[in-house]
């Protein structure tokens, strides 16, 4: 066995040279997984802002639902010479590490302030895509510089005066020199997330004396609190009337920002913005199909991690049919479930160039504070490298080569309609 130990990954995970009693190597024994790092977090979290960033919508049927499939999806290993695994990977011009991301978390500083700036230079420094939120803590002008060539902006439309901020935001972003765009659609209403009502997580946020003992009971976020400021919607604080108050600007984000795109808006923000164009929650290869119509490059698989419709598929069930139907027309990326770096190969495996994951990284904030996004980024790096070295797949193209088991996933070719014949 020990001929064949020559990854990084082994020596992360203590088998190798880099194993022993430094710091990181017991901190690598003490969080060794993704569960690890979210049960630390938890202890370190105030209970409403853990249960903001986990919850689902409804019952979390689709949160579970994504997590179930992708645990189901079962790859065959083959044998080969060993060699070097290769992570590597260029996404619209730009060579990052590994195939992972970080998707964007709106109002992401309450689940640990200071979040945004945190996210970016982690993603800067890992060489990794962090898709900073309309909805971030941080402006996007910050988030470029920390973060340079890996700063990608995610867009909401702000639909008044004919979409006036929309494109200013767009034309922000490319300012300050972010390159990929992904305009999110599939929050088209605002969706119902018990725990958040029942934590009073609503605006106007009123503290009630739970949520003040919560806090009360979380100093190591109470410490970063004081350190970073109280949260707010730093993007759009200069379009709200002032004085822009925390409350204003929620009620400004409440009634002005709408989760989705008309196909007509994404024609025009093709037209208005030069670099990468991605659409973000794409479900159906119909819905690709249109989107590609209209020049975007990218098209993210994703089912907003669960929190926008209980009853829609696991989003790793509908990718392999986008990625049949998309061909090299446009590069596949997926989010929806990422917890480990054996996820990231199922992805992989199935078809996405690249994946993201917006949970793990902010419960990486919340265990271990600022360093926590790069541990996690580098823990599920090691992972993918040893999924693949297991697996006889030394490239990223390699694992598209693997026999997969992929029972559920989604078939597109009948709707209820078709069933039924012409007779409904
Ligand atoms: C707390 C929270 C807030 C989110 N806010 C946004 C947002 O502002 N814009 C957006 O496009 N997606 C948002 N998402 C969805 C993520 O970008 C991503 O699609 C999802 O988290 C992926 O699932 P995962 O958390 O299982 O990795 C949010 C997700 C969470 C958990």
């Amino acid at each position: 066995m020990t001929g064949d130990l020559r990854f990084s990954s082994q020596r992360a995970h203590g088998w190798g040279p880099g194993s022993g009693s430094s710091p990181e190597a017991r901190l690598r024994q003490r969080l060794p997984t993704l569960d690890d790092v979210e049960h630390q977090a938890r202890r370190r979290i105030p209970r409403f802002a853990f249960d903001f960033l986990e919850g689902g919508t409804g019952g979390d049927l689709n949160t579970r639902r994504n997590r179930e499939a992708l645990d189901a999806v079962e790859l065959v290993p083959r044998y080969s010479s060993p060699a070097p695994v290769q992570t590597e990977i260029e996404l619209f011009g730009v060579r990052c590490a590994a195939p992972i991301g970080i998707s964007p978390v709106g109002v992401d500083g309450i689940v640990w302030p200071g979040a945004t700036r945190m996210l970016a230079s982690a993603a800067g420094k890992a060489r990794i895509p962090y898709i900073a939120g309309t909805l971030a803590t941080a402006e996007i002008e910050e988030v470029a510089e920390l973060a340079g060539p890996y700063a990608w902006f995610q867009l909401y439309g702000l639909p008044a005066d004919d979409h006036a901020v929309t494109f200013d935001l767009i034309k922000r972003a490319g300012g300050s020199g972010v390159r990929v765009l992904a305009a999110t659609l599939d929050a088209p209403v605002r969706s119902k997330r018990p725990r958040d009502l029942r934590n009073g997580l609503v605006v106007p946020f009123r503290p009630t004396p739970k949520t003040i003992l919560d806090v009360a009971l979380s100093p190591a976020w109470l410490l970063a609190l004081a350190t970073a400021g109280t949260p707010a919607f730093r993007n759009v604080e200069r379009y709200v009337e002032k004085p822009a108050t925390l409350a204003n600007t929620a009620g400004f984000v409440q009634s002005q920002i709408k989760g989705t795109f008309s196909w007509e808006t994404v024609r025009r923000m093709r037209d208005a913005w030069p670099g990468a164009l991605v659409v973000k929650g794409v479900m159906h290869p119909d819905d690709a199909e249109q989107a590609i119509s209209l020049g975007v490059d990218g098209i993210l698989v994703s089912n907003h991690g669960g929190r926008q419709f209980d009853a829609a598929p696991a989003a790793i069930d509908v990718l392999p049919a986008i990625v049949a139907r998309v061909g090299s027309r446009a590069t596949i990326l997926f989010d929806s479930g990422i917890r480990s770096g054996l996820d990231i190969a199922r992805a992989v495996a199935l078809g996405a160039r690249g994946t993201f994951a917006g949970r793990a990284l902010l419960l990486g904030l919340g265990a271990l504070g600022e360093r926590g996004a790069a541990y996690v980024a580098e823990l599920l790096k090691e992972e993918l490298e040893t999924a693949m070295g297991q697996l006889g797949a030394h490239s990223l193209d390699a694992l598209t080569q693997l026999t997969c088991r992929h029972q559920r996933a989604f078939d597109f070719c009948l709707t209820v309609r078709d069933a039924a014949g012409d007779g409904r």
